[in-house]
């Protein structure tokens, strides 16, 4: 059976793009953002994922306000990046793993979770920055050294999944890896978050003592956050920082075993968002 090795949460914020086409990892500004990084490569060098489910939300490149899953799989055999209007360079396609892909689609399914398969989709800042942070040296060579399943949760457009419904679809997650009858080692990413507001009278809202407390809830008190209505998480995240709901639903497909915490790291801001890492190893 395939096993879960562990998760890596991380936030998403499409100027990452440009540092990295830029060199300005070094940068004073951008230095403490990926500095985080190293040891998170480190971990992942050592439990040596073959295929990564990435949880993450679309912003408009794949999906569009004329249709919006609540939840969708990716299904593709490959996955392009394309332009967001961002001004940041595509990355190379990501090979697929329709294989765990489907056999997650009925695992899901199953479990009553009704959700939309993508036999074809893009991905956008969301899916590839996290694998560009991750996997620097592949992406400078334009590939990358695992299969991704995406699977994404509509933050875009009211109404939201409430935290509790994504800690859900995590374990669902969880239960369709591991009867997935393969011998791969799965790493799951969440991509998304933390506290980030883009636009209207609170653009540029932050809360850091709430990020931390959310951060410090995944390693032992996971379900922590599940008491909060999404309306409320807005109001103590902003509007964007909802996002952090991909973080829930990583922590649920670990769930059912211990963690081990192998690394954080936390930074505000970049761009408008409170950044944050966050490690933990399937015990
Ligand atoms: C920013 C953050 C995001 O999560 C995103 O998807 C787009 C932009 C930002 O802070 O600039
Ligand atoms: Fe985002």
């Amino acid at each position: 059976m395939a096993q879960i090795i562990g998760s890596v949460s991380t936030s998403h914020v499409p100027a990452i793009g440009g540092a990295i086409a830029r060199n300005l990892q070094q940068d004073p500004y951008w230095k403490p953002f990926f500095d985080g990084y190293p040891a998170a490569r480190e971990w992942i060098e050592g439990a040596r994922p073959d295929v990564v489910v990435i949880i993450h939300n679309d912003h408009g490149l794949n999906f569009f306000l004329d249709k919006m899953p609540t939840f969708a799989v990716g299904t593709a055999p490959v996955y392009e990046t394309a332009d967001e209007g961002w001004g940041i360079p595509a990355l190379a396609p990501a090979p697929g793993n329709p294989e765990l892909a489907w056999h997650m689609v009925e695992t899901l399914v199953e479990d009553e979770f009704d959700i939309t398969t993508c036999q074809e989709a893009l991905i956008d800042h969301a899916v590839s920055l996290p694998l560009a942070l991750l996997w620097p040296e592949h992406q400078a060579r334009g590939e990358w050294p695992v299969e991704i399943v995406p699977v994404c949760i509509n933050t875009v457009q009211a109404p939201y999944p409430s935290a509790a419904r994504c800690w859900r679809l995590g374990q669902s997650i969880r239960r369709a890896i591991e009867s997935w009858d393969s011998d791969k080692r799965v790493l799951i990413i969440g991509s998304g978050g933390l506290s980030h507001q883009l636009d209207g009278e609170r653009a540029g809202f932050l809360n850091k003592d709430f990020d931390l407390r959310f951060m410090d809830s995944l390693v032992d008190d996971p379900q922590w956050v599940t008491r909060y209505s999404n309306d409320e998480l807005v109001e103590l995240t902003g509007t964007q920082g909802i996002e952090l709901l991909m973080w829930v639903a990583a922590r649920g497909a670990l769930d059912g075993g211990a963690v081990v915490k192998k690394h954080s790291n936390y930074h505000i801001p970049i761009s408008n968002t409170a950044t944050g890492l966050l490690v933990l190893e399937a015990a």
